[in-house]
């Protein structure tokens, strides 16, 4: 951590999950061993479920639902055309750096077969070749939820201007320790909510006590100043992350995170207004652990909140680099940049600055995402990490709200961030203050 203009902050976040879905195998036949076209029942649905029913279903995020024939066949030419220039499914790693179990990417022969069936006029097929409907349930993309939290006053959303960060705290009244396995975070108002964080406060977590619980209220109606600077940093633990384009996560088995007795959650939301007034109720969704887990899930961050970004620069490289304290088995990857965000990587740094890149993604603010490691990567104590942002302020980034400002860190969408929240498994007796004491001996029980 050689550079103090940079400051690095590692703090615990869940990180929001994806996952479930793309992880089955294929049974796409080849193209040239089927002797007649594809047809939608046969071949064209299974690879809907797998691929595209995530977010193309019924009250999914897209706007159309891909579960049916009719629905389906009428977005023919556009799914053809969608896929093969590969901006269906949605994914923005780099290939060739790193594998991502949740990468949904279609191969070469299923983007064919997808274009051979439109071509000869997106057959139907036989009803009796479908493979069985996947169930959703109804807005969940987790399996039905055990518990559900929802901030218990609605927040009321003006019509225009701009809203500081809004936050509500929810006691749990949980009398012992829950292991979370999944969870997912409802937007009440997806048009408005720009993103939420939902954070852990155990019972004796100084944070935010002199605020107001079950309404909601902005730093700036907190009384003292100490209590408003607190406001924006906390070192308590992340539940989830929601942002747009993102998914839930789920842990393996043997993988949770932990509420303690005793918690609050705290729901910090950043709204957006859009011209029309409205009532926000957001809520978590909860699946806990069969089991007591044999590794805690911890999310990390990597951030630089001290950077200028100059007027009109089309590539602003902008890095923060933290040192593991203790071993850790590294999962995944959330980045998270404002509408000048151009591209964001993660490396490893080794001891001979020789560097190992991790994950490299073309930035698209409305399509923030986590990217999970195909193989968890063991990291010891010591082990250097970076990450490295770049900003487009220039005019020929058609996100850029102004290109003839300077722009800093801050809350709002027109302000910049910089942060690569990463998540971690370490050993289940560690919360995140041990986990920050160099060498702890728990450490090394994996
Ligand atoms: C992670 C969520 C997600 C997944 C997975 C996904 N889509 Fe989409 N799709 C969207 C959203 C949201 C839109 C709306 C357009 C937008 O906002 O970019 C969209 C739009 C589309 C469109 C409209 C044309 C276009 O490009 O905008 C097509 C066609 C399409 N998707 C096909 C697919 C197919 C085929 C798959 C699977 C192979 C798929 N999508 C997987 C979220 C998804």
């Amino acid at each position: 951590m050689a550079d103090r203009s940079v400051r690095i902050q590692m703090l615990v976040l869940l990180l929001e999950a994806l996952l479930l879905f793309f992880c089955a195998a294929e049974a796409i036949p080849q193209t040239k061993d089927t002797p007649s076209a594809p047809t939608f029942y046969r071949d064209v649905l299974p690879l809907l479920q797998e691929h595209c029913q995530v977010c193309h279903r019924s009250g999914g995020i897209a706007p159309m639902a891909f579960q049916n024939y009719q629905d389906t066949q009428r977005f023919a030419p556009a799914i053809r055309v969608a896929t093969q220039n590969r901006t269906m499914p949605s994914w923005f790693a780099e290939t060739g750096v790193g594998k991502f179990s949740n990468d949904p990417s279609l191969t070469d022969s299923q983007i064919a077969m997808l274009a051979a069936w439109v071509n000869s006029n997106a057959p139907a097929g036989n009803p009796a070749d479908a493979p069985p409907p996947r169930q959703w349930s109804d807005r969940w993309t987790i399996l039905a939820p055990e518990l559900v939290v929802e901030i218990p006053q609605p927040v009321a959303i003006p019509a225009d201007g701009e809203i500081d960060y809004t936050y509500e705290i929810v006691p749990t009244h949980f009398t012992e320790a829950r292991w979370v396995q999944s969870s997912e975070i409802l937007p009440g108002m997806p048009q408005n909510v720009h993103h939420a964080v939902v954070y852990v406060r155990p019972p004796d977590s100084p944070w935010l006590r002199h605020a107001p619980v079950g309404k909601p209220f902005t730093a700036g109606m907190l009384t003292t100043p100490e209590d408003q600077r607190d406001a924006m940093w906390t070192d308590s633990d992340i539940l989830l992350v929601y942002a747009p384009g993102s998914t839930p996560d789920s842990w393996p088995a043997s993988m949770a995170k932990l509420i303690p007795a005793g918690s609050d959650l705290v729901f910090q939301m950043h709204y957006t207004t859009n011209g029309k007034p409205g009532q926000d109720v957001s809520r978590i969704g909860l699946i806990f652990a069969k089991h007591p887990p044999q590794q805690r899930v911890l999310t990390l961050q990597l951030t630089n909140d001290h950077f200028v970004i100059p007027p009109g620069v089309p590539d602003y490289r902008v890095e923060a680099r933290g040192t593991l304290p203790n071993d850790a088995l590294l999962l995944s990857f959330f980045p998270h940049m404002h509408l000048r965000g151009k591209s964001f990587e993660y490396n490893i740094i080794r001891p001979d600055h020789a560097i190992e890149p991790l994950l490299r993604v073309h930035y698209h603010f409305h399509w923030q995402m986590s990217y999970r490691l195909a193989t968890p990567r063991p990291l010891k104590a010591g082990t250097m990490l970076q990450a490295v942002a770049r900003f487009d302020n220039s005019p020929g980034n058609p996100h850029n709200p102004d290109p003839d400002v300077e722009v800093r860190w801050g809350e709002q969408t027109s302000d910049e961030m910089m942060v690569g929240f990463f998540d971690v498994a370490v050993d289940p007796t560690f919360d995140k203050q041990r986990f920050f004491q160099r060498g702890n001996p728990a450490s090394s029980s994996h």
